[in-house]
């Protein structure tokens, strides 16, 4: 038999244990979806800091969370790896599980105060849009990397949808590619801006709609596309999935953004609810949607940022 030196039984035990407890294994369900803070998790399972964070020691002593500073907090999220493969079936069981009915909804009051946080934010920002977004990366900077993985897809050009296009530059490609562009966004004045530009510029082929991702439910593109969208959205994978619901048979979702960071003002100056993502995180979520992870492309900002641009075939 083979042996894993990174096994060990007493390691082992500590795991079992740790997940052998109602609460928490939907703390590891509510964590494998969003991060949050002590005093937020607090809430959601209404007791006091002190006792979660007795369980999120316990979960952290059995590398089943991981914790990030962000600012003066610390945030928990569930792990990505562990070395006990058994660990990752037992978390897709834990997902399937019901949450408690409270907990459904607390976690929906801190999901909705960080939506509207963010719709706020790009309500209060439409004069001043592009110095904000230029604080961080500006779109010339990443053009260029969003285009050649467009122009790299081999595959059917019938319909395209961009989520959040913001003042529309990247529609101007996407038009000229395939044959339907949807623009989708949640901000008012910003497509009315990326209306007007790419009406000045005769493209003709864009619809535009202001409405949420949800109201649309039956599948037809066969390319999707969030470019620096998806660290403003309060709960990513939910998001990624309900993209991956409206792509065609071998569709591709490509999504362009931020690496991990830790620059904590992003949050307050261009109204981030996450600091970037980790790769292995995109991937693990874009699985769980059945998208296939198939090219990436990353380019450096002087200020430090790095941006991912990562292409998934639905399988
Ligand atoms: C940082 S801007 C990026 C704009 C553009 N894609 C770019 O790369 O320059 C984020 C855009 O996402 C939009 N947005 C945020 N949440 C959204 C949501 N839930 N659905 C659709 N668009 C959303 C914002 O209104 C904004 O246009």
């Amino acid at each position: 038999m083979t042996q894993n030196p990174m096994h060990s039984c007493p390691q082992f035990a500590i795991t079992l244990k740790a997940m052998g407890d109602p609460l928490r294994m939907q703390i590891l369900n509510v964590l494998g979806e969003s991060s949050f803070g002590v005093l937020e998790l607090s809430q959601i399972f209404t007791m006091k800091q002190s006792g979660m964070s007795h369980h999120l020691k316990t979960l952290a002593n059995a590398n089943l969370v991981t914790t990030s500073r962000e600012g003066n907090s610390i945030f928990y999220r569930r792990s990505l790896e562990n070395t006990f493969n058994v660990i990752q079936h037992i978390f897709a069981s834990i997902d399937e599980a019901l949450l408690d009915d409270d907990v459904i909804k607390n976690l929906n009051i801190i999901e909705q105060e960080r939506e509207i946080n963010s719709q706020v934010f790009f309500a209060k920002h439409i004069s001043d849009f592009k110095q904000q977004q230029d604080l961080i990366a500006k779109y010339s900077s990443y053009q260029s990397l969003c285009e050649e993985m467009m122009l790299s897809i081999n595959a059917q050009t019938g319909q395209a949808l961009e989520i959040g296009p913001g003042q529309g530059e990247f529609l101007i490609a996407l038009s000229k590619q395939y044959k339907q562009v949807l623009a989708l966004d949640i901000s008012k004045a910003l497509l009315e801006v990326a209306k007007t530009s790419c009406a000045n510029k005769n493209l003709t082929n864009i619809e535009f709609k202001l409405e949420d991702i949800q109201s649309i439910k039956n599948p037809f593109a066969d390319l999707i596309v969030m470019n620096m969208v998806l660290h403003h959205i309060v709960r990513p994978q939910a998001f990624m999935l309900q993209a991956a619901n409206l792509l065609n048979d071998r569709g591709h979702l490509m999504i362009t953004d931020l690496c991990q960071h830790d620059q904590q003002w992003a949050k307050e100056n261009c109204g981030d609810v996450w600091l970037g993502f980790a790769q292995p995180q995109l991937e693990s979520w874009a699985q769980k949607a059945g998208l296939l992870l198939t090219k990436t492309s990353f380019v450096a900002m002087r200020n430090g940022f790095q941006v991912q641009c990562l292409l998934f075939s639905k399988i």
